[in-house]
C-alpha cells in the first residue's frame, strides 16, 4: 500500500487510510527498534535533510536516528549556523542543498506555511516537522499511536487537549488526526488561549474547567504554555496559569478513575505539569518520545515510496 501524498505536510492532507497504514508501519519498525541490531537497509540509497529554523530537541534527533536505522545519508542544517544568518533565502538555501543530490526534506520553521511554499517549489518529498501555529504532523501521529499502544484503540477514545490551543500546531494536528480516527475530543484552557472559532470549525466540545475535561476524559494531551509565540500577555502570571490549568497530583486523585496523561515536549515543571503527573505512573511521556522514531521511520520509508519488507 502507499500513501495517498507525495509529502507529509500535515493531517489535514491525510486520509483516514493514510493514517492507519503509517500506524502499522511504525508497529512493525518498532519491532526492528527491539532488535540487537536496531537497523534496515531500507533507505541506503536515500540522502534526507534535516532543516531546522526553529530550535528542537526531540524531533530532529528523533528524525536523524529514525533516518539513521533505515541507513539514510543524512544532513543537519540549523540555520543559526547557517548561511542563512546571512540573509540567504528558504528557497536560495534549499535549492543548494539539492543540488548536492539530496532527495528528502525534513523541514521545522516558525513561519506557518514554509513548508506548503516550498512544496510548490522543489521536486524532492517534504515532511513537516512543525511550521509555526500550524501543524506538527509527526507529533500527532506519535501521540495516535502511543494512545493505541496504552489503550488499544483510537476510536471512541475521549481526549482533552488543554492549555495553549491558540498557539498550538500539537493541538491543531491532534485535532484533525483524532477527528478522523474516531475519537471524542474536548478542548480546555482559558478562554484567552482557546480561538473562538474552534467548537464549530472542527467539531470539537469546549470547556474553560479543568476537572471537568479531566472527569470525562480517558486521556490528557497537555499542551505547553509557548510564551514566545504571545506578544501581548493572555493571562495574568504562570503561578495562576498554574493554580487555574496546572495538573496537579491532587487534580488526578480525586477523579477515582485512571486517566492516561501525555504531553509532547518540552514541559514547563510547575505550570502546565507538576512534576509528580509528568513522571507519575499515569505519565506515558517518555514512551511517546521513543515511538515517535518508529512513526517517523515509518513516514520516511512510505513518503520514499518502500514497499519492500525490512
Ligand atoms: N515535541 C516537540 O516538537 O519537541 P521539540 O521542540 O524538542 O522537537
Amino acid at each position: 500500500m502507499k500513501l495517498s501524498t507525495k509529502h507529509l505536510l500535515g493531517i489535514k492532507d491525510l486520509s483516514k487510510e493514510d493514517i492507519n497504514l503509517i500506524l502499522s508501519t511504525a508497529e512493525q519498525f518498532k519491532e526492528v527498534l527491539q532488535r540487537p541490531v536496531k537497523k534496515v537497509p531500507s533507505l541506503r540509497d536515500i540522502t534526507i535533510v534535516n532543516l531546522f529554523y526553529e530550535n528542537s530537541t526531540r524531533t530532529r534527533m528523533s528524525f536523524e536516528l529514525a533516518e539513521k536505522r533505515l541507513s539514510a545519508d543524512v544532513l543537519n542544517f540549523a540555520a543559526s549556523s547557517s548561511s542563512a544568518a546571512k540573509g540567504e533565502t528558504l528557497l536560495d538555501t534549499v535549492n543548494n542543498i539539492l543540488s548536492m543530490k539530496v532527495d528528502m526534506v525534513v523541514m521545522r520553521h516558525s513561519a506557518s506555511g514554509a513548508p506548503h511554499f516550498l512544496a510548490k517549489h522543489i521536486p524532492a518529498a517534504i515532511v513537516n516537522a512543525g511550521d509555526g501555529i500550524n501543524e506538527h504532523p509527526t507529533q500527532a501521529l506519535l501521540d495516535a499511536f502511543s494512545m493505541k499502544e496504552k489503550l488499544g484503540r483510537i476510536e471512541g477514545l475521549k481526549v482533552a487537549i488543554i492549555g495553549d490551543i491558540m498557539h498550538s500546531r500539537v493541538a491543531l494536528s491532534n485535532l484533525y488526526l483524532l477527528k478522523k480516527m474516531g475519537a471524542e475530543v474536548l478542548v480546555v484552557g482559558p478562554p484567552t488561549l482557546i480561538p473562538t472559532y474552534i467548537g464549530e470549525a472542527l467539531g470539537v466540545r469546549v470547556t474553560y474547567n479543568l476537572q471537568e475535561a479531566l472527569k470525562w476524559c480517558d486521556v490528557a494531551n497537555v499542551l505547553r504554555i509557548q510564551l514566545e509565540r504571545q506578544n501581548q500577555p493572555l493571562f495574568s502570571s504562570l503561578r495562576e496559569y498554574n493554580l487555574a490549568y496546572g495538573i496537579k497530583r491532587s487534580n488526578l486523585d480525586s477523579l477515582g478513575k485512571e486517566i492516561v496523561i501525555m504531553h509532547p515536549g518540552p514541559i514547563n515543571r510547575g505550570v502546565e505539569l507538576d512534576s509528580d503527573v509528568a513522571d507519575g505512573k499515569s505519565s506515558i511521556i517518555l514512551n511517546q518520545v521513543e515511538n515517535g522514531v518508529a512513526v517517523r521511520m515509518a513516514v520516511l520509508y512510505l513518503l520514499a515510496g518502500r514497499d519492500d519488507n525490512q
